[in-house]
């Protein structure tokens, strides 16, 4: 394990971290796919495959209408020729955000890998029926979590455990019961994820790393078939 070395002083925590990343692969504009996209999907499941835990996980940024960011992980769910697709509370603090400022980061960070990828986009909601669909593939308990978490408001002690409790009994969740059928909240749903801008980082000695960026270079994020300016970065 790599221990993490600090310098501490009375009123400064120093880190000294020289973790080397050394990946044997390169990415340049000519070896990675076209399409930023299929890229992805070529990462993503070498990450399933090398064990990486969570390689789902992601790091999403909001900002307020004034630009005021915020970061929290949230899990991708789906990924299709639009974009990426994650779940969460339409109530919450990072859904408000996205209803008066669409404009948003992902990033997923890949340690064992030496991998990340950013992404640059635009949100917006899916439809309710492809929301119900991935609702219903859920597990019972965690159905039930959504219908009793007003998530990002400021709760007492007991709130969501009574709440819990009140939605068990309204859907008649009981220990025994093999087949309910919790509807999907209206304030909980999909939100997609359209890039304009990807970029994948692969760490390599001496703080060298490969950059490899693509900038959407037509119209709208709905095209069918975008095209895409493939540039290598300086580290
Ligand atoms: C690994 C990980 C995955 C998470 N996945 C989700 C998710 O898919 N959807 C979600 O709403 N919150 C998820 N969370 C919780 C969020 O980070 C966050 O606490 C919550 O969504 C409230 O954020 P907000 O108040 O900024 O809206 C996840 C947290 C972690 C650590």
């Amino acid at each position: 394990m790599d221990l993490v070395e600090v310098a501490e002083t009375t009123n400064t925590l120093h880190v000294c971290s020289h973790v080397q990343y050394n990946t044997p692969d390169h990415i340049t504009p000519t070896n990675v796919h076209h399409s930023p996209l299929e890229q992805f999907h070529i990462w993503f499941n070498e990450a399933r495959s090398a064990g990486i835990r969570e390689p789902d996980a992601m790091s999403l940024s909001t900002a307020t209408a004034s630009g005021i960011p915020s970061s929290r992980m949230v899990l991708f769910k789906q990924l299709d020729k639009h974009g990426f697709v994650f779940y969460t509370n339409y109530t919450s603090r990072k859904s408000k955000e996205l209803e008066e400022n669409p404009n948003v980061a992902l990033l997923f960070f890949w340690r064992e890998m030496s991998r990340q990828v950013r992404i640059v986009g635009r949100a917006e909601k899916v439809s309710k029926e492809e929301s119900e669909a991935y609702f219903k593939s859920r597990p019972v308990g965690s159905q039930l979590g959504a219908w009793a978490s007003k998530q990002s408001s400021v709760i007492g002690e007991n709130d969501l455990a009574n709440r819990l409790k009140k939605f068990h009994e309204r859907f008649g969740v009981t220990e025994d019961a093999n087949e309910v059928d919790v509807p999907a909240p209206d304030f909980w749903g999909g939100w997609r994820v359209i890039p304009n801008e990807m970029e994948f980082w692969l760490g390599k000695p001496s703080r060298l790393h490969d950059r490899i960026r693509y900038v959407r270079v037509n119209g709208s994020a709905s095209d069918e078939e975008p095209q895409w300016k493939v540039d290598r970065l300086s580290p």
